[in-house]
């Protein structure tokens, strides 16, 4: 498997991507390597398909397309193909944006992880970071009060580490996907705070070095303008439990990068203000932050102004806080056409360039094939689409438009 380190005495090697220059010839492509003290391994092309990984060397390279088939073969060393017909070229998402000090991520799953190599290998080569989808929320680390479990976490953190890729750490304090104990036991203020407490030392103290940042409180405001209030926080504590939650984390890890998580505020309004004001007045008052997450959680029909909306995540950074765009998908309202898909990639270039334009440091999708995302079943149906790859995990025009906008 292409994302383990294969034993090999010669020394790492630079990576070497084989990319045609339109996904749409990948799916036409095959690619040999002999790997170092191995046999041959073909593979079907793929963007930026890593040759070399970890140090494992290729002896050589074929390269061919299907219609070819393989006596034609190029047999040509990877590198003489460089700008040439099919050439090598680091074309990732992940090379784009290492080579701007950017971190772009996706949301994944462990148990997906271990299951499919294609998601894996996908995840490694596209990505320099990876959040939980889910298991790192409070109903899954701490499903009995006292009992935390981190197998799934940890091993998703192992990845990351595997594969070089930070982790932000998503999510402490919500409303959502809480243990039934931890909204249900009817607390009292005083002892409300003490149980976010333990989860967030619990938490911190096992990820301590491993996860660089953690969304501490999760979608605290109301669409409407105001406080959630009927988050059990909320309900429990009062509106102050935020500003404890921030107190707790800096408490527990002087290190971590703290951030307040929301959606609904990517575009100018009431909410994007409604936040403002909450982490302006936190620093006024030293609450500890170090940054805002901007969810990204839109529908392609919601086009984006690129000026207003950079202006908006630009007034954050003004304050000194770090931004990150979160949790990006952009479902497709059915039926699904490729004017539609088209579509989607502008949008997703454009979303690309307030990023860049205001600063953002990390640009994180909310997965990344279209085989699992939670629009559809959160959409009724409705959205569909809404990633990066597709379900066969072949890069969609959203993929190239990304990519261009990175490398532009
Ligand atoms: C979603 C996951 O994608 C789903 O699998 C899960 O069933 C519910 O939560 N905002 C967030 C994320 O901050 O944690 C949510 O993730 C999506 C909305």
């Amino acid at each position: 498997c292409l994302l383990m380190p294969l034993s090999c005495t010669s020394p790492p090697r630079t990576s070497r991507f084989f990319s045609p220059k339109t996904p749409e010839s990948f799916a036409s492509l095959m690619i040999r390597v002999r790997r170092c003290g191995g046999g041959l391994h073909d593979w079907p092309g793929k963007p930026g398909f890593e040759l070399e990984n970890h140090g494992a060397a290729d002896e050589y390279v074929h390269v061919w397309t299907r219609a070819e088939g393989k006596k034609r073969a190029g047999c040509r060393p990877a590198e003489k193909k460089r700008g040439g017909k099919g050439m090598i070229a680091d074309q990732t998402l992940r090379m784009a944006a290492d080579r701007r000090n950017l971190l772009v991520g996706a949301a994944c799953s462990p148990h997906l992880i271990a299951r499919e190599p294609e998601y894996a290998q996908t995840l490694a080569r596209e990505f320099n970071c990876l959040v939980a989808e889910n298991c790192m929320k409070a109903a899954y680390v701490q499903p009995e009060r006292g009992r935390f479990d981190f197998g799934p976490a940890d091993r998703l953190v192992a990845f990351a580490e595997e594969n070089r890729m930070r982790v932000r750490g998503h999510t402490l304090v919500w409303h959502n996907q809480m243990p039934e104990w931890m909204k249900t036991a009817g607390f009292s203020r005083e002892e409300a705070l003490g149980v976010m407490r333990d989860h967030i030392r619990g938490v911190l103290a096992h990820f301590k070095g491993r996860v660089f940042c953690w969304d501490v409180v999760n979608e605290a405001l109301a669409d409407g303008g105001g406080w959630r209030m009927k988050s059990p926080w909320f309900q429990m504590i009062g509106p102050d439990y935020v500003e404890a939650a921030f107190r707790f984390a800096r408490e527990a890890d002087p290190d971590v990068l703290l951030f307040y998580n929301d959606y609904g505020m990517d575009q100018p309004g009431s909410k994007a203000d409604e936040c403002y004001r909450m982490v302006r007045d936190f620093l006024d008052r030293g609450v500890p932050i170090d940054g805002v997450g901007f969810q990204y959680h839109l529908g392609v029909e919601n086009h984006l102004d690129r000026s207003a909306c950079a202006a908006n995540v630009r007034r954050f950074r003004e304050l000194g806080l770090a931004v990150h765009f979160t949790e990006m998908d952009m479902g497709i309202r059915k039926p699904i056409t490729d004017e539609l898909r088209s579509q989607q990639a502008s949008e997703y270039a454009n979303r690309v360039g307030i990023a860049l334009d205001a600063g953002v440091s990390a640009l994180v999708f909310w997965g990344f094939t279209d085989k699992y995302s939670w629009v559809p079943s959160f959409t009724k149906g409705e959205y569909d689409e809404p990633l990066l790859f597709d379900s066969s995990y072949r890069p969609k025009p959203a993929w190239k438009a990304v990519f261009d906008a990175l490398a532009s």
